[in-house]
């Protein structure tokens, strides 16, 4: 493919999305539109042998896809920074030049503000790419069939139609008695004739770099002031320089202009996604209610139960059951684990775990394989430990509870201090903390300890020994179970061991 360049148009004022923020930066599926736009450009000029195994929208962002990424130029206007921090796709970091359109003078205005940023590259390119911010559902395999009959024909000129079976704000597409395209004409400006014509434009265009750069400084404007990048196909025309198109599909072009047409973006994205992962082995119990964002992945037999919600670079293993009603957020889960009704943000789950139901893993939480949690309960940044139970009203937060531990009902631990500094609370592998006991950090529990109910413990409770009352003190040692050394490894899928009967009288589950 012959090199080129890609320009994103950004600086739009987007009035009729009535929003602050710029409408390019509105997200769809978990990302800003413009990221949508500049994905599927990336993935539509990578080179062949990446082309055969495209980084898939749902698959994970490779990092050695930087070499291989064209300049990208996005004209924005005022809101560079917001934009900016709209796209989050690190390998495109390098690869983006932000150039500023002072006032929005119309499409073709925008376009030409970049002239500049490119005589400065090293290699000419040879054509240049022209995509709008707001048409996130287009797809790299349309934009490689518009690029490759661009070349194919040698033309000045290619853009990308789509044939309208509704009524649209797009331009119009106009053509000859014999077909040949004559122009583009705003929908504003359309006489009713014109406005019956079905084919529309989707403002993505191929053009010979050359020509456009020295014929855009004829563009006239109209009487709002504005320059229609779309002129330039009357232009090229009237030159007798040849005007290619190819056809894509009406939802693939489609332009957003407000928040209808976002949801309308949502849904399609959405579908398109859902349906990927159901092909992939995934079962979706209820499409209609499950929402998952482009970035996740999936496992195999893995079952999305209704009113579930996958979000950002969250990972779920094989054969995990999820929802229904939970929402995950930037995790990992690996294969066999369970969240029902539970919300997991930035967490991790290691295999054959399991959260829920009413439960809520905050960020930094970590649940080692074989660990149950729930109900009602949660867990920050603290990790808890294989096998453990934590059931029941108890909150662990920069905590380390040991393998094997019991968390019984209502068991917090306590770490807010006034000045806002937080510290840890660890406890060992095998303990027993009962009911309604308060951890006041810094603690720690040893290995095989327990706690009476209600026990408020402010000072380390040994290993083997009993603590009881408010404040805690240790009323009996423990005997450590016949071979158990008090350093001994654990093992992550031992099974959790029977303890003797609780102070209340209760066993632990
Ligand atoms: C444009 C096309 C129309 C096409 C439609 C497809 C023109 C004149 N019209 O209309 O033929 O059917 O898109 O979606 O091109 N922008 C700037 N600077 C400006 C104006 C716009 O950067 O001064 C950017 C916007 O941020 C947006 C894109 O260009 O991403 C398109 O602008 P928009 O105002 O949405 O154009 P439409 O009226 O939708
Ligand atoms: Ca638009």
């Amino acid at each position: 493919m012959r090199p080129t360049q890609v320009i994103l148009l950004a600086a739009g004022k987007g009035t009729r999305m009535r929003s602050r923020l710029p409408k390019v930066a509105h997200r769809v599926a978990g990302r800003a539109m413009l990221e949508h736009v500049l994905r599927a450009a990336a993935e539509a000029l990578a080179p062949e042998a990446e082309a055969a195994h495209p980084p898939d929208a749902e698959a994970a962002s490779g990092g050695d896809a930087e070499e291989h990424l064209p300049q990208f130029e996005i004209v924005v206007g005022h809101e560079r920074e917001a934009v900016r921090q709209a796209i989050r796709w690190a390998p495109t970091r390098g690869r983006v030049r932000y150039v500023t359109q002072e006032e929005p003078l119309g499409t073709g205005h925008a376009v030409l503000q970049a002239r500049p940023q490119l005589a400065e590259g090293e290699v000419a390119p040879a054509t240049v790419l022209v995509l709008y911010g707001d048409t996130p559902i287009i797809r790299a395999q349309t934009l490689r069939a518009l690029l490759a009959t661009h070349e194919r024909e040698g033309a000045t000129l290619t853009f990308l139609t789509a044939l309208a079976d509704r009524e649209t704000d797009y331009g119009r597409i106009l053509r000859d008695h014999e077909g040949r395209v004559t122009g583009i004409v705003e929908v504003t400006h359309a006489t009713a004739q014109q406005r019956a014509i079905a084919e529309v434009n989707s403002g993505i265009y191929c053009f010979d770099a050359a020509w456009l750069w020295s014929r855009l400084d004829d563009l006239a404007p109209h009487a709002s002031g504005e320059y229609y990048l779309t002129d330039m196909v009357a232009l090229a025309v009237r030159e007798g320089r040849l005007v290619s198109t190819t056809t894509g599909s009406l939802d693939e072009t489609m332009g957003v202009n407000d928040r209808a047409m976002l949801a309308e973006a949502e849904r399609i994205l959405h579908d398109r996604l859902l349906r990927a992962l159901m092909l992939g082995g995934v079962t979706i119990q209820d499409p209609a209610s499950t929402y998952v964002e482009c970035g996740v992945r999936v496992g195999q037999d893995s079952l999305l139960r209704p009113g579930t919600m996958l979000q950002g670079e969250t990972v779920i293993g094989e054969r995990c059951e999820i929802g229904p009603h939970s929402v995950i957020r930037d995790s990992q889960i690996g294969d066999d684990c369970a969240v029902l009704a539970s919300w997991v943000e930035e967490a991790i789950m290691e295999p054959r775990s399991w959260v829920g139901p009413m439960s809520h893993l905050r960020p930094g939480a970590r649940i080692c394989s074989g660990a149950k949690l729930g109900n009602y309960a949660e867990v920050k940044n603290a990790t808890i430990g294989p096998g453990a139970q934590m059931h029941h009203f108890s909150y662990m937060g920069d905590a380390s509870v040991g393998a094997r531990t019991n968390i019984a009902a209502g068991a917090i631990t306590a770490n807010f201090a006034p000045d806002g500094s937080k510290t840890r609370t660890e406890i060992g592998d095998d303990v027993f903390i009962s009911c309604d006991t308060i951890l006041r950090a810094p603690v720690r529990v040893g290995d095989g300890a327990r706690t009476g109910a209600g026990a408020i413990v402010t000072r380390d409770v040994p290993p083997y020994s009993l603590a009881v009352g408010m404040p805690a003190r240790v009323i009996r040692h423990l005997q450590p179970p016949t071979g158990a050394a008090t350093e001994a490894p654990v093992a992550s899928d031992a099974p959790i061991q029977d303890m003797a009967a609780d102070d209340d009288g209760k066993k632990r589950e």
